[in-house]
């Protein structure tokens, strides 16, 4: 009973919440932002410094600013409105206490780190109301283990909102219901899913949800086939995009994930998840050694592909 098409649009549904806070203003962060502040919450986007919201900033600025060309094509003046309403909405502050202690909805999107993920769990249980509802947006990690020493009352409170790249773009929004996530919190998780335009979809807390889950691996293999020499990457990429109708191929996507991140999924499922041991989730040695030679793909100028020279 639990996926939705179509969005909010369709279906009018109103969020359970008003006030959304969410914790890191990268990428995720930012879009996740960006679109629950289009959709009439009210946001407060924290970071750890000033240098980092200050780029946030400007990353939601354009992002709004192609989504307002698209909105407005006639009229600049309704364009510049549409992204100064929008951006007003977002209260940027390095001041996690005072934003969790006045948020209906926390959402957490930092480093994938569960230590430092769970001490940030430790800072908003110490001080957000005892009615917050408490989502990750980890891609990797088990929502249950982030969770895992918050109080007791809370546990009922928590789950996961797994988000994708580009946010604004698209569309869909995996709602994860943890072992103690409880039917209520997981029904506002899905309804403030719907709110903000997204497709839901319900997921148990399994690695990789089901995106990442069937993504991972299909990336892996690519890069497998790379290493035994069966096709290179330009045309196992040309393959996926004109044969199987994916807009990016396993490269352009890896590159574009991030090739440090790709490594990070694959290594911890490898060592240290319900995957553990299995070739599967192995990251590949061509992965490995991008990785170690600080090629991590789009935002670090190379990756599989050279983005240095057009
Ligand atoms: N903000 C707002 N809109 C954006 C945007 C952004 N940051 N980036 C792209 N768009 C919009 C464009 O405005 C355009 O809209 P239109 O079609 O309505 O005119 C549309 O997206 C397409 O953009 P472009 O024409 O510039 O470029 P492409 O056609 O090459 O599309 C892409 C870019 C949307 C990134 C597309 O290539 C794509 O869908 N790639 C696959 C992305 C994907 O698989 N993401 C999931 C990765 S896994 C993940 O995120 C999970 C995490 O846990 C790791």
């Amino acid at each position: 009973a639990y996926s939705s098409e179509g969005g909010a649009e369709k279906k009018r549904v109103q969020s359970p919440f008003e006030k959304v806070t969410i914790f890191g203003s990268g990428l995720m962060g930012s879009g996740i932002a960006q679109v629950s502040a289009t959709y009439n919450h009210s946001v407060k986007l924290v970071d750890l410094n000033e240098t980092a919201l200050e780029k946030s900033q400007k990353y939601i600025m354009s992002s709004l600013k192609r989504v307002a060309k698209k909105k407005f094509p006639e009229s600049t003046s309704d364009q510049v409105k549409f992204c100064e309403g929008v951006i007003s909405k977002i209260q940027f502050t390095t001041k996690a206490e005072e934003a969790a202690s006045d948020a209906d909805l926390v959402l957490e999107a930092i480093v994938e780190n569960v230590e430092i993920k769970r001490k940030l769990v430790a800072t908003v249980d110490a001080v957000a109301p005892n009615s917050v509802v408490f989502a990750t947006n980890t891609s990797s990690l088990k929502v249950g283990d982030i969770f895992a020493n918050i109080s007791e009352a809370r546990r009922p409170n928590v789950g996961g909102l797994h988000f994708f790249n580009p946010v604004p773009q698209m569309k869909l929004l995996e709602v994860v219901k943890a072992d103690t996530t409880s039917q209520e919190t997981f029904d506002k998780m899905f309804n403030y899913g719907l709110s903000i335009g997204k497709v839901c979809v319900s997921c148990k807390d399994t690695p990789g949800f089901i995106v990442n889950r069937l993504l991972v691996p299909y990336m892996l293999e690519a890069m497998r086939m790379v290493e035994r020499g069966d096709a290179t990457a330009k045309d196992i990429d040309s393959s996926m995009k004109y044969g199987a109708g994916y807009p990016m191929g396993p490269f352009e996507l890896a590159d574009y994930v991030g090739l440090d991140t790709s490594y990070f999924i694959s290594n911890g499922w490898y060592t240290n998840s319900e995957l553990k041991g299995n070739d599967l989730v192995k990251p590949p040695k061509n992965l490995k050694d991008l990785v170690d030679a600080g090629r991590f793909g789009t935002k670090s100028g190379a990756g599989f592909y050279d983005y240095t020279k057009k």
